[in-house]
């Protein structure tokens, strides 16, 4: 299962529009049904409008009314360190009830966090 994600999040990533990191990043979610939606990085000339693999496939999953996620597969297809969220990418799984985040490591193997591991004494929903 966790291999089977983060070769879909892998595959995805070749579609990624990075021209000016030439970072390329795939990611796949698993919503509470079952339903996998994916997304990649979009850059932009105006840097700070770059959105994430992550972020672009939880909106994808939003949009498809799923607001409920379990599971997010990260894959970097161009690095050479490990490939973790980034912290607002991490405060969107929150929000979305993600549980479990996959990565890949450099020699492509998964490792598999907790939000909690990777976002804790996070604020939510709850919270306000
Ligand atoms: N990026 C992601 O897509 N997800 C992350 O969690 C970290 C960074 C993208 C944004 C940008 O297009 C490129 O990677 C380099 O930062």
């Amino acid at each position: 299962m966790e291999d089977e994600l983060l070769a879909e999040a892998a595959e995805v990533a070749e579609a990624a529009y990075a021209p000016y990191s030439n970072f390329r990043v795939g990611a796949v979610v698993v919503a509470a049904d079952g339903q996998r939606f994916t997304g990649v990085n979009v850059e932009n000339a105006a840097y700070g409008s770059t959105q994430c693999a992550e972020a672009s496939a939880m909106a994808n999953a939003v949009t498809a009314g799923h607001t409920d996620i379990k599971t997010i597969a990260v894959a970097c297809i161009d690095a050479e360190g490990d490939c973790y969220p980034c912290g607002n990418c991490r405060q969107m799984m929150r929000e979305l009830g993600v549980e479990t985040i996959i990565v890949r490591t450099p020699n492509g193997a998964a490792r598999q966090h907790t939000l909690a591991e990777l976002l804790p004494d996070s604020f939510g929903p709850e919270s306000l």
